[in-house]
């Protein structure tokens, strides 16, 4: 349980709070590089601040104040060019660092006036690093952005699924700590979902959680699993500040504002043996639906759990009202921390997670169970053969929505076919297996 004030700091985002003022020290990825095959600009809302995202046509991204210098016109309908982005209304240009290069009026009649050099909007910097954009929106100079090495495996397919989720982005995060929701939420309750079947899943018997300088992971042992699993010696990753880290894939939770979250998944699977080598020309980017078409929430899907669970907290979790218990050791550490960081930024300390020597920034390694599983080549039938793979190999189990396109191009790399994941229809039919 927090108090009201504990509770604001962890979730409020815009710029001047606590948390604000960290989350602005780190990296966040916002988009994919694919969206702007189709689109030029992308008007997007960043922890509370409304800024448009583009791609001029030199390729030079830019993520730039929405509205216009000259009389607040939206930059999301301006047109790229060049160099920069042109307001519709009147022409004024800015590059990507929020400087003003025309005013097209002012410089044709008065030209030595120079009226434009006064003028800049807000900017923050753009890269491109895993098929992903990210910016930084903190003071400089920027951490660098860090090169996980999943960023450089070879021979997958990879995938970058958004969506928008209304709620707070910090109760998306202690998902990122919570083991047993994995054997409630998807085991148990996705059964009885699927089947009808209220067997019970290996329960969780020991849990534990330790820190390390990217953030936190959790352990666990169940009833089918012992202490030499990496389940007990290696765990899954709560990524600093705002990740999850699965081994095959990566999750962030970006605030949009204190109510809204944008959510981001970037999928990677391996080839099967025999189809080396595979290069992806591009990594397609999606949108997964929250709703079904009577407007309840999708539940068929892994992370489509999680995010009702998370909107089912309320917009901002209460925290004056919970009662934590002996599962929520992890959270009450990543809370401490999170409080313990504001305070230190505050007082002018690095911020934990940040990387800044360039030698260290080399495909930085995260702890990974079943690296093997995941980055060895496996044959069709080895992967055929174990139900987990099968589904990796052959779905997309983590969001509904996966666009035919991009599951003939997962098809294409794999050499296999690749079906929607439909659990819930397919298990009305069928008996459980
Ligand atoms: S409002 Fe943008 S050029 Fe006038
Ligand atoms: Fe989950």
């Amino acid at each position: 349980m927090l108090s009201e004030e504990k509770n604001r700091q962890l979730t409020q985002v815009s710029a001047g709070t606590p948390m604000g003022e960290l989350l602005r020290r780190y990296w966040m990825p916002i988009a994919g590089v694919s969206e702007f095959d189709s689109r030029a600009t992308k008007p997007m809302r960043l922890m509370g601040e409304e800024l448009v995202l583009y791609k001029d046509l030199s390729g030079t991204y830019g993520l730039v104040d929405r509205r216009c210098a000259h009389r607040r016109a939206d930059l999301a309908y301006g047109m790229v060019e060049k160099c920069g982005l042109r307001c519709n209304y009147h022409g004024w240009a800015f590059n990507e660092t929020g400087k003003c290069i025309e005013q097209p009026f002012e410089d044709t009649a008065f030209p030595g006036r120079n009226a434009k050099d006064r003028v800049t909007i807000k900017s923050y910097p753009v890269e491109v690093k895993g098929g992903l954009l990210w910016t930084y929106m903190g003071p400089k100079p920027a951490p660098l952005l860090p090169d996980w090495e999943a960023f450089s495996w070879d021979n997958g397919f990879t995938q970058i699924v958004i969506s928008e989720l209304p709620c707070n982005w910090f109760q998306c995060q202690e998902n990122s700590i919570d083991p047993v929701h994995f054997e409630w939420m998807h085991e148990n309750w996705g059964k009885r979902l699927r089947t009808g079947d209220m067997s019970r899943n290996p329960a969780h018997l020991k849990l534990d959680f330790d820190e390390f300088d990217y953030g936190f992971t959790y352990r666990r042992i169940r009833e089918d699993s012992g202490e030499n699993d990496d389940a007990w010696t290696i765990g899954r990753v709560c990524l600093w500040p705002c990740g999850f880290f699965l081994g095959e894939h990566f999750e962030w939770r970006v605030p949009i504002d204190d109510e809204n979250t944008l959510s981001i998944t970037w999928k990677y699977t391996r080839v099967p043996a025999g189809r080396e080598p595979y290069v992806q020309k591009s990594i397609p980017t999606w949108h997964g639906p929250l709703h079904n078409p009577d407007g309840s929430w999708i539940d068929t899907h892994v992370m489509n759990q999680d995010f009702l669970a998370w909107v089912g907290q309320g917009r901002i979790a209460d925290r004056t009202q919970e009662h934590l218990g002996a599962s929520d050791r992890g959270i009450v550490a990543i809370r401490r921390r999170f409080f313990e960081e504001m305070e230190s930024i505050a007082a002018g300390g690095e911020p934990k997670g940040t990387i800044r020597d360039p030698a260290r920034n080399v495909r930085v390694p995260l702890p990974m169970m079943d690296r093997h599983k995941v980055l060895e080549p496996m044959t069709v039938d080895e992967i055929m053969s174990d139900r987990r793979t099968q589904l990796f190999y052959t779905t997309y189990i983590f969001q509904a929505g996966q666009p035919d396109w991009v599951r003939k191009e997962m098809s294409d790399a794999m050499g296999l076919e690749v079906v929607e994941f439909d659990g819930i229809v397919k298990a009305r039919t069928a008996k459980a297996d």
